[in-house]
């Protein structure tokens, strides 16, 4: 059998790791990765195949960045050749990238069979990209592996058949299970490199910051006013921003171009490295949909700044609170947090460490 998995930004290294580890334990299955390129920088990408033991791409389509429109047919032009020409058994695509979508099409047009890891989530917010991408993904794909049981319900009830559907949990975690020691045996290193007292760090006394969806990085307004008010959470607590290069350009083009008191911009960290913080923080704010769910799993208080989320789970079961836009939610759910100390919440079912295996399961049985 040869699988062809496809993976072209930050968040899809994660989730193909576990899922190669496990069908690399079954004879007879051939594996090819084809990246994208859709993100190309080293701490973008090489660095995960590093710290996720992930082979080499056998094929790399070198798409960059662009409009959507520009990036997902890219992506169709340059992925159909290499699918038409090798003709894999299963191609399997994750999350909900550009990326994501464009090789489903391709697969469903070509008739091969293309499963969706990750499928069924859905934040019901059209104006997201993801939520289009994630909803025609779900369409087109053969086999769908949802991470819990709410993207069940979404599937059946967009007309998926049953048969189709598998729970199998949230392979992003089996990454994070399996890497959380080698996490903790990077750490000395990290808080040296880091601008930030060691003291703070230890202690986990700081605040975690990530944000780089477009509808609250490229209006500049609404950008201005997230950072003032992470100026004044600052005085509270400290505040480390790992910044995306989306993020990057928006605050350069607004005049933030260094620290500002206990506000400290860094640059985009390693999965390592960002887990050692993630697992110490006292919270951490974020727009990011995995990282809602990786707080939920370190019971780490999360705040997101968005309107919704399409992993609902993260709210009634983890630690997750929804803040939008409101930044004097975000101000008072801070105080809150750093008053109250501890946070309750739930490891949802089969966020268990092995969703891969489940996965290469349903492949091979079929
Ligand atoms: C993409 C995904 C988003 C995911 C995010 C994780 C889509 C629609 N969006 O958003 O779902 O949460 O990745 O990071 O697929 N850039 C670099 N270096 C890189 C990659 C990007 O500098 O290696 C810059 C480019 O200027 C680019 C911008 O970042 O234009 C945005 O990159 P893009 O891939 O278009 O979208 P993301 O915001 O990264």
């Amino acid at each position: 059998m040869q699988i062809l998995h496809v993976v072209g930004a930050r968040p899809n290294f994660m989730k193909v790791a576990p899922v190669m580890r496990a069908l690399r334990a079954h004879s007879g299955v051939q594996q090819l990765v084809m990246h994208t390129g859709q993100h190309y920088d080293a701490n973008m990408s090489e660095v995960f195949f590093d710290q996720l033991g992930l082979p080499r791409p056998d094929i790399n389509l070198n798409v960059g960045s662009g409009s959507h429109a520009y990036q997902t047919a890219t992506v169709m032009l340059r992925s159909e050749e290499v699918i038409a020409e090798n003709r894999p058994d299963w191609v399997l695509v994750y999350g909900d990238v550009n990326s994501t979508v464009a090789v489903a099409l391709v697969c469903a047009k070509l008739g091969i069979r293309v499963a969706h890891v990750e499928a069924g989530l859905r934040s019901f917010d059209r104006t997201m990209p993801e939520e289009i991408n994630r909803l025609l993904t779900d369409q087109l794909a053969d086999l769908l592996f949802t991470p819990s049981a709410d993207g069940d319900e979404n599937l059946l009830r967009e007309g998926i058949a049953a048969d189709k559907i598998h729970l199998v949990g949230n392979v992003m975690i089996d990454t994070l299970v399996r890497l959380l020691p080698h996490a903790e045996a990077r750490w000395p290193e990290l808080r040296q490199s880091l601008p930030v007292d060691r003291e703070v760090l230890d202690q986990g006394t700081f605040a975690l910051v990530t944000l780089h969806r477009p509808s609250n990085v490229d209006d500049p307004v609404t950008l201005r006013n997230i950072v003032a008010v992470l100026q004044e959470i600052a005085q509270d607590i400290p505040i480390i921003f790992p910044v995306h290069p989306r993020t990057r350009q928006r605050l350069h083009n607004l005049g933030f171009n260094s620290h500002r008191s206990r506000l400290y911009f860094v640059d985009p960290l390693a999965y390592l490295e960002f887990l050692g913080l993630q697992q110490r923080a006292a919270l951490v704010i974020t727009d990011s949909g995995g990282i809602q769910e990786e707080t939920t799993f370190l019971r780490v208080p999360c705040l997101t700044v968005r309107e919704n989320t399409e992993r609902p789970i993260t709210i009634t079961q983890g630690t997750n609170r929804l803040v939008g836009l409101n930044m004097d939610c975000l101000r008072d759910n801070v105080e809150q947090i750093l008053s109250r100390g501890a946070v309750g919440g739930s490891v949802p079912p089969f966020w268990d460490g092995r969703a891969g295996e489940r996965i290469a399961d349903v492949l091979l049985a079929r």
